[in-house]
């Protein structure tokens, strides 16, 4: 049987503005390595990754000052003003590779250094269908509706999945979910709204609560708890 090509995608053109501070939040130290560094090398360690695709800010100064930029299966393009125009010139992007558009596509946000292999191979083995699939938690917390601070209403959670990435779908599949959603002028936050869209069902893998997305200062705190964690080789 041939090994299976999957590919990565990973969007780390934005400018982290909920984040503050003077340089984008995927290039801040955490543990004793960039964000991004976290999140490509946790694609890398998976088996059938044969290729990542990072989308990076046109003035974009610090992706080539990192270890991993000269890694031969890491490759650069230009991204977009859009989370979802940066993952779409990572797919079109991955043709040069000669991807297939058959072939499944990794999409992971650069600010979620926190995913483990594990989690991202359990993706790969349980979204391996037409549909695709995510990462995602069931929502644990009762959900308010706020309104000028105050709340208003408990929304129904049951059947509510908190989203993560990655994200996993056939290339060409993907790739025309979100030129529809750019046509249409609909800003799609992740790919699987793309997809649900489309009328694709993503399959909803259990992910882990430590693969958080770093936002806001504060979590930086916990995500170097975590990372710090595994390099002294201890399991969360
Ligand atoms: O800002 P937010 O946390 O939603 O960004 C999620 C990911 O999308 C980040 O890794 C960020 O760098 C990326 N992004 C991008 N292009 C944009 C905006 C965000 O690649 N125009």
């Amino acid at each position: 049987m041939r090994a299976r090509r999957v590919w990565a995608v990973v969007p780390a053109a934005g400018r982290g503005e909920r984040f503050g501070g003077g340089r984008p939040k995927q290039y801040e130290t955490l543990a004793g390595r960039a964000v991004i560094e976290w999140s490509v090398s946790a694609l890398l360690a998976c088996r059938d990754v044969v290729g990542v695709m990072v989308a990076l800010a046109g003035d974009d100064r610090d992706w080539s000052t990192l270890a991993i930029a000269s890694d031969h299966r890491v490759h650069t393009c230009r991204g977009g003003k859009h989370r979802s125009d940066s993952v779409l010139a990572g797919l079109e992007a991955l043709h040069e590779l000669n991807a297939d558009d058959t072939d499944p596509v990794l999409v992971h946000d650069a600010a979620r250094p926190a995913v483990t292999a594990a989690a991202i191979e359990a993706l790969i083995r349980g979204a391996d269908g037409p549909s695709g699939g995510l990462l995602a938690l069931p929502v644990a917390d009762t959900l308010k509706r706020g309104e000028a601070g105050e709340s208003v209403a408990t929304a129904e959670r049951s059947g509510l999945w908190a989203a993560q990435t990655p994200q996993m779908f056939p290339l060409g599949t993907l790739r025309e979910a979100l030129r529809e959603g750019r046509a249409q002028g609909v800003a799609v936050t992740d790919e699987a709204q793309a997809m649900e869209r489309r009328g694709y069902r993503p399959r909803l893998v259990a992910g882990e609560a430590g693969n958080i997305k770093l936002t806001r200062r504060g979590d930086r705190v916990l995500l170097e708890a975590i990372l710090h964690s595994r390099t002294r080789g201890q399991t969360e």
